[in-house]
């Protein structure tokens, strides 16, 4: 365990790039792996939950390596052309990475078994295998339907229309990718739209994608069985990265920074919407297309910001940006309410329970409930350990609040930020910010 100590800082300035959007990169080495030729990928996120996917897709047949100049290269396989690994494909601490992966996996006549660290390995898989299943995947899993699992890939593939019980995006993908080499039309039905990035890259390597929205419900089907062409991949800079630096710059005073190359996919961009219904000075320029995807970059200034409340409808634009967000709420002026959060109970961490700890530890009122929670605003006293519970997340929204706090705050793990942003806390000292081990002053 790392643990790390963040200070009170005096403004953050300068121009950064955050690393590459992490739901794009583990998409563009899976499409890559059974996509037919040589995928290149510029801006792949090279954190550790990404590269545990690239090492599976190697280990399934799709050679992957990356060049001197950083861009990665997969040998595409064809979408019936996976093969059995010989090792466990281990997955680390990142859900996308195994729910997708399995539903890559579940149409194809192989035998693999998916591992993860402590925390993967608490987290729910039924919500995958059950439509999975019912392709005709077969599994056999830890207590609780959770990993290790062993999936044995489906030889007579069915296709299925499944509605998702949940809003989630690993979910609707894992089915979508089955689809890939099950005969026919698969097709799932989303009542509450989410990340929207298998649709737009599929389609962009040439998978027959469709896309209809009946009375208001969004209808993605995938037609199976047709092989696709590798492609030039480009990944934008991570929005859920970016809204450390940018809650950072709001929260302290005498900052104003740019980041250049965000992705704004609009089922991601919750958390923007929020923050200047709060009264942050964002400003977005140099809007553009990049890998279909919309573009721009962000220039932040320290801003006064007040509380709001926070729709449900909401959640799936932001829904990893809650703990960034409560730390902001904590020095809003008022109450800051948010609603929706069931799901945050199984990311990395049982985040509303990890966040509700936080903030208490650094002095901050707040209660939650099954699916709420409430912030009372007026700044953060600061001074507590936070215990991450092996979230990433939780690491660095926590270490932001230290920039602005009276006392210091720390957070017991950092080392688990490397799954998503390995160089997080030099490139926050760098704009000006004081983040280091406990002994360093
Ligand atoms: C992701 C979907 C979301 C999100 C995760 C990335 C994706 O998870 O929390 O960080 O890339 O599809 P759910 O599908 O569980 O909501």
């Amino acid at each position: 365990m790392l643990n790390l100590v963040s200070r009170k800082a005096s403004g953050l300035n300068g121009r950064i790039k955050v690393p590459g959007d992490k739901s794009m990169s583990h998409r563009a080495l899976m499409f890559g792996a059974v996509a037919i030729g040589e995928t290149t990928i510029k801006g792949l996120l090279e954190a550790e939950d990404v590269v545990n996917t690239a090492k599976a897709m190697a280990s399934l047949g799709a050679g992957t390596h990356r060049d001197d100049l950083g861009v990665w290269h997969v040998q595409g396989v064809g979408v019936a052309g996976l093969q059995s690994p010989k090792g466990d494909l281990d997955f680390g601490n990142s859900g996308t990475g195994v729910r997708l992966a399995m539903g890559l996996m579940a149409t194809t006549p192989l035998v693999a078994r998916c591992v993860g660290d402590a925390s993967l390995s608490r987290r729910p898989m039924g919500r995958v295998t059950r439509p999975l299943q019912q392709m005709g995947t077969r599994f056999e899993t830890s207590e609780g339907g959770r990993l290790p699992l062993t999936i044995h890939g489906a030889k007579n593939a069915v296709p299925i229309t499944y509605s998702l019980p949940v809003a989630s995006a690993q979910v609707k993908s894992a089915i979508l990718l089955a689809g890939l080499n099950a005969p026919g039309r698969t097709t799932v039905i989303e009542p509450v739209a989410t990340r929207d990035h298998t649709e737009r890259m599929l389609t962009a390597f040439g998978a027959k994608i469709s896309v209809d929205t009946i009375e208001g419900v969004r209808h993605v089907s995938v037609e199976g069985q047709h092989e696709f062409t590798a492609q030039a991949v480009e990944i934008p800079g991570d929005p859920s990265s970016a809204a450390f630096p940018m809650v950072a710059a709001l929260l302290t005073e005498g900052s104003h920074i740019t980041i250049e190359n965000i992705m704004l996919n609009p089922t991601r961009t919750g958390l923007i919407v929020t923050l200047l219904e709060m009264g942050a000075n964002i400003t977005i320029e140099n809007r553009r297309q990049a890998g279909g995807e919309d573009v721009g970059d962000l220039h932040i200034k320290s801003s006064s910001l007040r509380g709001v409340s926070v729709p449900k409808e909401r959640a799936p634009s932001m829904i990893d940006e809650y703990p960034i967000l409560a730390v902001a709420a904590s020095f809003a002026e008022g109450t800051t309410r948010m609603a929706g959060l069931e799901e945050l109970r199984v990311k990395e961490s049982d985040r509303l329970a990890a966040v509700e700890a936080g903030l208490q530890a650094n002095g901050v009122m707040t209660s939650a409930g099954p699916d709420w929670l409430e912030v009372s605003g007026g700044g953060a006293p600061g001074g507590g350990r936070v215990i991450t519970h092996m979230d990433h997340r939780i690491a660095m929204s926590f270490l932001v609040m230290g920039l602005a706090s009276r006392i210091h705050t720390s957070v017991d793990d950092g080392r688990i930020i490397a799954t998503s942003f390995p160089d997080f806390a030099g490139l926050m000292n760098r704009l000006g910010a004081r983040i280091s081990e406990p002994e360093a002053k």
